[in-house]
């Protein structure tokens, strides 16, 4: 149920300190609205510059958004291009911006594959922001988690071949040094807009004590009061990870 004045509910001092986003529903939004489906590709990227602005003038420390899985490459190859093209043109348009707001770039996933004029312009952008201090925005680009931790598992074993790792020395520690995400907190919240309650291969290892927030709303009309509503309700939560409230157990 959404609550009124949502703002003033918030407790500031019990913020996520990572936001997790799995950005969907854009086609669906462009369907509803007789538009093509990269019409709503492109309302997506707006919405996603308010949530920015909002994450960052909460000052929320990470905002992790999926913009595109290494799964969407099994779309027509006019989609991805326009969903490629489209990244582009945002990484180009919005780094002034960003930069000046002290927001810092960074990017996980497989962007290095992509078209060499998108891997310079990311390139740009992260050398332009990497000093900056406020909100990490982390754009999860070309990424899939198993991919991700098939991956892991190679560099594991390289490094254990080379002598540079003991197998009795692997641990949980070890293994998250090995992740692309290595530089990052967990996501505390993860939100999946579009009515689908699934994670669709994204941060599977990171997320596995995320609390998550599911809403119908399609990502292209996911404004900030969704944002709060989300936040608001992570705050009722108790994160207990595996333990219990109290030592007591009460
Ligand atoms: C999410 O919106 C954007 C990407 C996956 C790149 P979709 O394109 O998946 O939109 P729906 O789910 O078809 O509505
Ligand atoms: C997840 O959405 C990927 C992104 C939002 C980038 P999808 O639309 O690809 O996920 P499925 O196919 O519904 O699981
Ligand atoms: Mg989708």
């Amino acid at each position: 149920m959404a609550i009124k004045n949502i703002t003033q509910k918030i407790d500031m001092e019990n913020l996520p300190r990572h936001i997790a986003i799995i950005m969907d529903g854009n086609g669906r939004w462009a369907k509803s609205k007789g538009l093509p489906r990269f019409a709503g590709h492109w309302a997506g990227a707006e919405a996603l510059r308010d949530i920015v602005s909002n994450c960052s003038k909460l000052n929320i420390q990470v905002l992790s958004v999926f913009a595109f899985s290494s799964e969407n490459w099994k779309r027509p190859v006019q989609e991805v291009d326009s969903i490629l093209n489209l990244l582009l043109y945002y990484f180009k348009k919005e780094v002034d911006s960003l930069h000046k707001n002290n927001i810092k770039i960074v990017v996980t996933g497989d962007w290095e594959a992509l078209p060499k004029r998108i891997v310079c312009e990311i390139k740009k952008c992260i050398q332009r922001t990497r000093n900056n201090s406020g909100l990490v925005l982390n754009i999860v680009l070309n990424y899939g988690a198993r991919k991700e931790l098939s991956r892991v598992c190679i560099d594991i074993c390289k490094d254990v071949i080379e002598g540079k790792l003991k197998v009795h020395n692997i641990d949980e520690d070890i293994f998250r040094k090995y992740l692309s995400t290595k530089d990052l907190s967990d996501p505390d919240l993860l939100i999946r807009p579009s009515g689908e309650l699934r994670i669709s291969n994204f941060l599977l290892w990171q997320i596995a004590y995320t609390e998550l927030w599911f809403t119908e709303v399609y990502w292209p009309d996911f404004k900030p009061k969704d944002l709060l509503q989300a936040i608001y309700e992570f705050q009722q939560r108790e994160r207990r990870y595996g333990g219990l409230k109290n030592k007591a157990g009460e």
